[in-house]
């Protein structure tokens, strides 16, 4: 079994000679609801070699992208139950447990990934993880994915009018509805699994996304523009439940733990990348019209934003906002 042990490469783990002793054998089941090539799923991949290697096989680690164990709609209920050890949804998903999580859609808030990571390992962003502790949720790592972008099958979007009218498909939540009700479209949640064919059967007329979830669900199939501009986000939250995090002992703890840091690591690493990369693949593909908003017509877009954004400062906490804005 010293072929799965990878102590010697691995030195800030446990110090004791026999670590495979007192792990537990068990089998560990991430759900989530993208595809493979993603941050998400690669994060979740390295928690699986990490977490598989250090137990020395013990411990079995299933990753389900795609949907395909459970969906947005019936994921966090199934972590709640231990039918699941582990999920990461969009925190969009979560503002029906607490407002805070409405935070990544504030829009032009954060204007990086390492700002938005500052903000929730920090003190108040973790506040707003533990909230989640009245479920028998925790929560155990911060993922990035990263800004949003809008793609639609209207028009080319470069000023707040272009989207009066328009039906936009929201990964849920009031603050994103607020905001498109702002620039006169309408909105509606659609789990992230059904969203290519409510594209293609116009269902609505656009999304926003990441760069890394456009291209590899192939939304530039169904989508004529897509627009950059960076107004909200996709941030991850890595969630367990107590009754399986009760269930550890220390040793098994300490090799789950870490099979979280290195994940959390490669995660973080590859979300940006992964961005560059799929937007470079969606100008490739040609199949959908890219522009960039310039500067000012962002300024126009934050301008008529503003009653939302201090309207949801106020719903949120104007302490936790604040602390948000400095990073
Ligand atoms: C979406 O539903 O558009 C995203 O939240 C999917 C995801 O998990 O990145």
């Amino acid at each position: 079994s010293s072929s799965t042990q990878k102590s010697g490469e691995t030195s800030e783990g446990s110090g004791t000679d026999n670590k495979d002793s007192g792990i537990q054998e068990l089998t560990i089941k991430i759900s989530h609801v993208v595809a493979e090539n993603t941050p998400k799923h690669i994060g979740a991949l390295k928690m699986k070699e990490v977490i598989e290697a250090e137990s020395g096989g013990k411990i079995k680690v299933q990753v389900y992208p795609n949907s395909s164990l459970f969906g947005d709609k019936d994921e966090y209920q199934n972590l709640v139950a231990n039918n699941i050890q582990f999920i990461l949804p969009d925190m969009s998903k979560l503002v029906g447990n607490d407002p805070g999580f409405n935070i990544p859609a504030m829009p032009f808030l954060f204007e990086s990934d390492e700002a938005a990571e500052a903000f929730w390992d920090g003190e108040k962003g973790q506040e707003i993880f533990k909230r989640l502790e009245k479920d028998g949720v925790l929560g155990s790592a911060f993922w990035p994915n990263g800004a949003k972008h809008m793609t639609n099958n209207k028009k080319p979007i470069s000023k707040p009018e272009d989207l009066e009218g328009m039906k936009i498909r929201t990964q849920g939540g009031q603050l994103l509805e607020a905001l498109y009700a702002e620039l006169g479209a309408g909105s509606t949640s659609i789990p992230f699994g059904e969203l290519y064919t409510a594209l293609q059967q116009g269902t609505v007329d656009g999304q926003e996304n990441t760069f890394s979830n456009i291209e590899s669900k192939k939304f530039d199939e169904v989508q004529k523009y897509t627009t950059i501009m960076g107004h909200t986000r996709v941030d991850y939250a890595l969630l367990t439940n107590t009754k399986f995090w009760d269930s550890l002992n220390e040793e098994t703890i300490a090799v789950v733990q870490k099979g979280i840091d290195e994940a959390t690591k490669v995660a973080i690493e590859s979300a940006a990348k992964l961005n560059e990369d799929a937007l470079e693949k969606l100008k490739s593909n040609g199949k959908t019209e890219i522009n960039e908003l310039t500067a000012d017509q962002i300024e126009a877009f934050k301008k008529v934003l503003e009653p939302v954004y201090k309207e949801w400062a106020e719903k949120i906490g104007t302490d936790i906002i604040k602390d948000a804005e400095s990073r």
